[in-house]
C-alpha cells in the first residue's frame, strides 16, 4: 500500500499496483505518486496525472485510530 496525507489529518490509501502493466508505484515525488516503469503519475487522491496509465490507483480502506493507521 502506499499512505498519503493531501492535508492534515486526511489520509488515503491505494494499492501500489500500477493501473498500466502492473508495476508497483515506488516513490511519491513532492505530491505525486510515480510508477517507475513509464512514468505514469497519480495524485495524493489516487487518480492520473500523468500516463500512459488510464486509471487511477485502486483506492484500499483504512481506519485511523489512536495514532495507527490500519486497513479496515
Ligand atoms: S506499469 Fe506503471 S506506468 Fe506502466
Amino acid at each position: 500500500m502506499v499512505v498519503t496525507q493531501a492535508a492534515a489529518g486526511s489520509y488515503a490509501a491505494f494499492s501500489t499496483t500500477c493501473p498500466h502493466q502492473g508495476c508497483a508505484v515506488a516513490s511519491v515525488a513532492g505530491a505525486s505518486i510515480v510508477c517507475p516503469c513509464h512514468g505514469s503519475t497519480f495524485a495524493l487522491d489516487g487518480s492520473v496525472t500523468n500516463g500512459p496509465a488510464q486509471t487511477g490507483l485502486t483506492s484500499r480502506p483504512i481506519m485511523v485510530a489512536n495514532g495507527e493507521i490500519t486497513l479496515a
